[in-house]
């Protein structure tokens, strides 16, 4: 009896790795019969990418905003927590070890999940798209999802970088010269989720990935940050040819309002 332990044990393992390898399997891209006009009918489960009404990302037609100086974006983080960026295949993701606190919109506590980057940005402002976004991805015990957004620009100095992204560059240099899919990137501060929001686009949305689940509510920060090509291109290295250009086109509205909160006014 006790010589069969082992085994169990080694077909359990063997069992939930083939599981998670399974899991792991991406089967949409972001270009051609896999892509994004075609993900709706890859499979039954993304069904929602094709004909939900209330799908992400959008375009912010800045004067068609309502304002409204009642919206409300409280967090509370961890200063620095120990992190492992990994790349996801569709893309690059940050994660922290155990939890590191969340946010608190319209009463319902969201806890931070993980973050990672498109590049370009999928939210536009104006009909602009940015060189990168990075989301900020928050779950409630009821699953249900909240995302705050961040844009990117170039700057006018190629020098001009995201602080943040900068002390990921070695680690994401591993992830591509070592071809691995994981890097420990040890005690990390939390800067880009203690963002200070004066101003910010508020709207419900879906997921920008299949299967595309709707009620998201989304953040996307009015204050565009700096990042340079350097960092763009270090962002886009570890992924295959098929995930360097990550963002989904632009969904229509449908009637939905995005709403502004605009602390500066
Ligand atoms: C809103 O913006 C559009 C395009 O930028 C412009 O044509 C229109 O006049 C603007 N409307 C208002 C009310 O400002
Ligand atoms: C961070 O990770 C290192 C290496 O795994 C470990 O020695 C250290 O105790 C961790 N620190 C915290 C605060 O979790
Ligand atoms: C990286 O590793 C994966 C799987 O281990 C392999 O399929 C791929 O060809 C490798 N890429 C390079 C550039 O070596």
């Amino acid at each position: 009896m006790i010589s069969k332990i082992p085994f169990f044990v080694i077909a359990i393992s063997l069992f939930l790795g083939l599981a998670l390898a399974v899991d792991h399997e991406v089967d949409f891209s972001y270009s051609g019969a896999t892509g994004p006009s075609n993900w709706g009918t890859l499979k039954p489960e993304y069904a929602l990418c094709s004909s939900g009404l209330k799908q992400s990302p959008v375009n912010i037609i800045q004067n068609k905003t309502v304002l409204n100086q009642n919206l409300k974006l409280s967090k509370q983080y961890d200063a620095v927590a120990n992190a492992t960026l990994i790349n996801s295949v569709i893309h690059i993701a940050l994660k922290y070890d155990g939890e590191i606190g969340g946010m608190q919109i319209n009463g319902k506590i969201y806890n931070f999940e993980e973050m990672h980057w498109h590049s370009p940005s999928e939210h536009l402002i104006d009909g602009q798209r940015f060189a990168a976004e990075l989301h900020l991805v928050h779950r409630a015990q009821d699953h249900s999802a909240a995302v705050n957004a961040i844009l990117y620009q170039f700057g006018n100095s190629p020098t001009k970088v995201d602080p943040f992204l900068a002390e990921l560059g070695d680690a994401l240099e591993m992830l591509s010269e070592n071809n691995v899919t994981k890097v420990d990137v040890g005690m990390l501060n939390t800067k880009p989720l203690t963002q200070n929001y004066r101003k910010f686009y508020r709207y419900v949305g879906s997921f920008t990935t299949p299967p595309c689940k709707e009620g998201v509510i989304w953040t996307i920060l009015g204050e565009v940050k700096t990042i340079s090509q350097e960092q763009v291109a270090a962002l886009k290295a570890p992924l295959e040819p098929e995930y360097k250009d990550n963002a989904r086109p632009e969904q229509s509205l449908n009637f939905r309002k995005i709403e502004l909160y605009n602390k500066l006014k």
